[in-house]
């Protein structure tokens, strides 16, 4: 569906995709140039003690008007080297499983809860997922805006499910916030774990279906009462 829109005085023309009116008005220019702004904060952060062992932070990588979000836990060696997400072993099959659904990075948003690898690819600490989501991912996520968002792995879930557990609700799909969230296995553990690559294939097929339903979810107006709000919000 094809729809005309006047933005500040010029009319723009948008692929709407199932899009409200109020998301459609967002100047996508300005929507990259903060995109792009919260990259070069990450880029020079020194609010944790990670940045002193980084080769370099990874913002994320996507279109800042994709539907479709995915977050994974940190950098690992790869990302930490060329500063961007999901370019290791992990990544490969991320884009294998995104071949699956007839999709690729080009048409998602791809970042972490961490933006910075911690040494020997540890699991991030309580006070640096903290302190960067507070200040990033929370900002990337509101920016961006995505009708859904797939939660890789565990660090990833807990976010915005605290107290559950990954095996449980992996594949399952909930609606809050105006949008669709969509807990999965972490590639890189589906890797170590054959049963949990399957999970991770069917549950990757769910996606085209999902994010349709999601797009036509009614997003809340900016200043309406959330009915349910998620843990990082
Ligand atoms: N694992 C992640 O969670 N993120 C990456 O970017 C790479 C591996």
């Amino acid at each position: 569906m094809e729809c005309v829109f006047a933005v500040f005085g010029q009319i723009t023309v948008m692929e709407r995709q199932g899009r409200t009116m109020t998301e459609a008005v967002r100047d996508q220019d300005s929507v990259a140039a903060e995109m792009e702004q919260i990259a070069e904060e990450i880029r020079v952060c020194t609010k944790c003690d990670l940045c002193k062992m980084r080769t370099q932070a990874v913002p994320g990588d996507g279109p800042t008007d994709a539907a479709l979000m995915f977050i994974g836990e940190a950098p690992g060696f790869h990302e930490d080297r060329q500063g961007h997400p999901f370019i290791g072993a992990a990544g490969k099959l991320l884009d294998d499983l995104l071949a699956s659904i007839d999709m690729d990075r080009s048409q998602v948003f791809v970042t972490n809860v961490v933006k910075c690898r911690p040494p020997g690819n540890r699991d991030p600490l309580p006070d640096e997922v903290q302190t960067c989501t507070s200040n990033y991912l929370k900002r990337q996520v509101a920016l961006l805006n995505p009708r859904m968002i797939v939660l890789l792995g565990r660090f990833s879930m807990e976010q915005f499910f605290p107290g559950e557990k990954i095996s449980k609700i992996h594949g399952q799909p909930r609606q809050a916030d105006g949008r669709m969230y969509f807990p999965m296995y972490h590639p890189a553990a589906a890797l170590h774990q054959p049963r949990w690559l399957e999970d991770v294939k069917l549950d990757m097929l769910k996606i085209p279906a999902l994010l349709e339903e999601a797009k036509r979810i009614t997003p809340p107006e900016p200043d309406e009462p959330e009915p349910e709000q998620l843990s990082l919000f």
